[in-house]
């Protein structure tokens, strides 16, 4: 017996395509809802809701090349965004996500909203609620806005960066382009290196890749690390060179200079000096290393041109081309909760 399937995919490559997608992409009313309602913080999910996400995501990537890239997972559902702080990467693909989903996407111009005449953070929110979203992600210069809102909300909330605290998504996104790069996350090596102190993205990279089994290491100079770093359950290092020997991955991290009061850095030449990431440095890690940059990069400080450009070292495009997979992914999931456990 053949497989009509087998059949058409021999002779039409593009059918072929969307048959694969199809198998992959399971129907929603088919989709076992995912068992928390909100994405605040990585430890509010077990391993196995985190490597759920992950696999949910990998069911949306081959679709996110194809030409047709419209579903109706979300078809009927209303999803806001609010960015109090500057974003490129985040809001562009968490919209691009929802739109794809089919769902009705607001971007809130905050800039130009109520929030400029004074409007508190939970009055904005509680007009938001009376319009009945379904979803809403927030980024706020504030360590612990998403959880303020989840608590006076009624729809689901996903963190899309808080202050210093975290930015999940970027995490999850960073563990997917892992996964596609060698195959697994568990037992490789990851450097993640700079301004750890001011980093939300460090925070939940070392969060997931702790959980999923990744040995974790960080490097910056005394001034960039936390002092409570050390109980992370992480191997820390102030000189590069030792920190990235032998490692399979590195990520750069962005300098905050808008985060930072005092003088943490004697200049950005000499960050570079020690502990910018180029191709004389690299030489000590894995053959195979990897390197990646959650963006926006600050080229010629955290890292050179000539690695970030480097399609056989760098992994910075892939990364947000896994952001879009991701966050539809994770819009998907917590729009499929059903009640039960709460983040
Ligand atoms: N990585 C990241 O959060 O980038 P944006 O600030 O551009 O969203």
């Amino acid at each position: 017996m053949y497989d009509l399937r087998e059949i058409i995919l021999a002779y039409n490559p593009q059918i072929c395509l969307k048959l694969r997608l199809v198998n992959t992409l399971i129907k929603p009313q088919t989709r076992a809802p995912f068992a928390k309602k909100h994405l605040l913080q990585i430890l509010d999910l077990n391993r196995l809701e985190a490597l759920e996400l992950i696999e949910r995501a990998e069911g949306f990537l081959p679709y996110t090349s194809m030409k047709e890239k419209k579903l109706d997972f979300l078809a009927g559902r209303t999803l806001i965004n609010l960015f109090f702080e500057n974003s490129t990467r985040t809001q562009s693909s968490f919209e691009l996500a929802g739109k794809r989903l089919g769902a009705d996407v607001v971007n809130m111009a905050v800039k130009s909203s109520s929030v400029a005449k004074g409007e508190t953070l939970l009055d904005t929110a509680a007009t938001l609620n009376a319009m009945g979203p379904d979803l809403l992600v927030i980024r706020h210069k504030s360590s612990g806005a998403a959880q303020l809102l989840a608590r006076k909300v009624s729809c689901s909330v996903i963190n899309a960066g808080d202050g210093t605290h975290e930015h999940p998504s970027q995490a999850f996104l960073d563990s997917l382009t892992l996964k596609r790069t060698f195959g697994r996350i568990e037992g490789l090596k990851i450097a993640i290196c700079g301004d750890i102190l001011h980093s939300r993205v460090a925070r939940s990279n070392i969060m997931l890749l702790n959980m999923l089994g990744a040995e974790v290491r960080l490097i910056a100079p005394p001034t960039l690390m936390p002092t409570d770093a050390d109980k992370w359950g992480v191997k820390i290092y102030d000189n590069l060179l030792h920190g990235i020997e032998g490692v399979d991955v590195i990520m750069a991290l962005r300098l905050q200079l808008e985060r930072m009061s005092g003088s943490f850095l004697p200049s950005p030449r000499e960050y570079f000096r020690y502990y910018g990431i180029d191709r004389e440095k690299i030489r000590v890690a894995a053959p195979h290393v990897r390197v990646m940059h959650p963006g926006p990069m600050n080229r010629g400080i955290e890292i050179d041109s000539e690695i970030a450009d480097d399609p056989r070292i760098s992994l910075i495009v892939d990364q947000v081309q896994s952001g879009v997979a991701m966050r539809m992914a994770i819009l998907e999931a917590m729009a499929s909760f059903e009640g039960g456990e709460y983040a």
